[in-house]
């Protein structure tokens, strides 16, 4: 559920007139529903109640301040992925105590920033990194608190540039090498591993994967048990699916009642790190059709949003939903739905049914609040769009246009080109 939806023949996000966003701020940008974010956040929330989890908002997803602050509002933590987003939660007043870190690359600076902020815990991706953190924890004079990263060596269904949880890729740690790290963690004196991380993948659908990896973690408890080692957290990660075409991803209640006697049966504390089911269909991005064209072969709309503001099109052959903003009872037609990028990999999609749309005509692209405008660019000198959130009959911009001055900050004409 989510709180676009057309009412009168006007795409509305929740009580505004998604046309009427676009007269006041041009086009294109991001649009996002304040009760759709509180919405998926406490679906989530009520679905996971008896394990009474602490749900870490992975800020990677939409890292946009009002987003996460709405979130913080309901009581979310934050799974953090970078300094970057480490000073931007702090900076938002986030309980430390409830921000998780993982990365397989967390450079000296960010281990230090990130125990001295006193964070939950950092998700360790390799042994040469805990020993990173031991060796930034003693000069510090302070213990960290580490969480394992397992690789469970399960596949999940999914594109393969987001699937994380086979030995093929680079994350986590080989289960048989974290079984002799936990053995030989008295290695380790200045780090606390006190907690299990695994994270399978994203956008996945199904609980069976999931289900698959529990059984590793529980088997992986019972070794761990018998070692004599105890711990107190497990972080199952992100990766719940949700519905961009005709996907029928399980609920979150379905999910939960799923996996929930897995979760029970470690005794552990529940950490999750869900991302797009709170972001995904909170958010669209609107654009404005410039020019119809017909090459003979086959027609394009051509847009002024381009794969440098969403590039998930381009980058995994995503679908996303496209409906004009007014609906009409004209014919459909086939076309691609083109930026207006330097290069073929610049579309939306591809041979689509849409209604027939003239020039200047509003679209939205749904289902893009989540890695929608984190991995936007600069690409071909353009600025990065708006961002705006609505509440009930209110919008307000939440992050600005860019500018051609924000473009250019920080390059310079050395003296020897003058
Ligand atoms: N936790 C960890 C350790 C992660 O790496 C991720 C996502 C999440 C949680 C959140 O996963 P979610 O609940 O959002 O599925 N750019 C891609 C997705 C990359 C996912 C990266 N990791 C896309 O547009 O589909």
């Amino acid at each position: 559920m989510h709180d676009f939806i057309f009412k009168n023949n006007e795409l509305h996000c929740e009580a505004v007139k998604v046309s009427d966003v676009a007269e006041q701020i041009g086009t294109p940008f991001y649009l996002y529903s304040h009760h759709s974010l509180v919405d998926h956040f406490t679906k989530i929330k009520k679905a996971f109640a008896p394990v009474d989890p602490i749900i870490c908002f992975a800020m990677k997803a939409n890292g946009n301040m009002a987003v996460v602050k709405t979130l913080l509002n309901e009581g979310a933590g934050l799974d953090i992925v970078s300094k970057g987003e480490l000073e931007k939660a702090l900076t938002l007043g986030a309980d430390p105590k409830k921000i998780v870190f993982a990365s397989v690359g967390k450079t000296a600076e960010e281990i230090s920033q990130a125990i001295r902020a006193g964070i939950l815990f950092l998700n360790v991706e390799s042994v040469p990194e805990l020993e990173e953190i031991n060796r930034i924890s003693q000069k510090l004079n302070q213990k960290a608190r580490v969480a394992l990263r397992i690789n469970p060596d399960v596949e999940a269904p999914t594109h393969s540039f987001i699937k994380t949880g086979t030995l093929e890729k680079k994350f986590g740690i080989d289960l048989r090498s974290a079984r002799r790290l936990f053995k030989s963690r008295s290695r380790f004196p200045f780090v606390t591993i006190n907690g299990l991380h695994i994270h399978i993948g994203s956008q996945i659908t199904e609980s069976q994967p999931f289900i698959r990896a529990m059984k590793k973690v529980i088997e992986f408890l019972q070794a761990l048990r018998k070692d004599n080692i105890r711990l107190e957290y497990l972080d199952m990660g992100g990766g719940m699916g949700i519905i961009y075409k005709d996907e029928k991803p399980q609920t979150a209640q379905e999910f939960a009642n799923r996996i929930l006697p897995y979760l029970e049966q470690t005794q552990l504390k529940i950490v999750m790190e869900p991302g797009r089911f709170i972001v995904g269909n909170a958010g669209i991005f609107v654009t404005k059709v410039l020019y119809i064209k017909d090459n003979g072969f086959k027609k394009f709309v051509i847009v002024d949003g381009g794969m440098n503001d969403l590039i998930r099109p381009s980058l995994y052959h995503a679908y996303h939903e496209i409906v004009p903003v007014k609906k009409t009872k004209s014919p459909s037609m086939k076309a691609d739905i083109v930026g207006p990028v330097c290069e073929s990999g610049d579309f939306f999609a591809k041979d689509r049914r849409i209604p027939r749309v003239k020039k200047d005509d509003l679209l939205a692209v749904m289902s893009a609040g989540a890695y929608g405008y984190v991995m936007a660019s600069n690409y071909n000198m353009r600025p990065r769009v708006p961002e705006v959130l609505v509440k009930g009959d209110r919008f307000e911009v939440v992050k600005e246009r860019e500018t051609f001055a924000d473009l250019i900050r920080g390059e310079r004409i050395p003296e020897f080109l003058k």
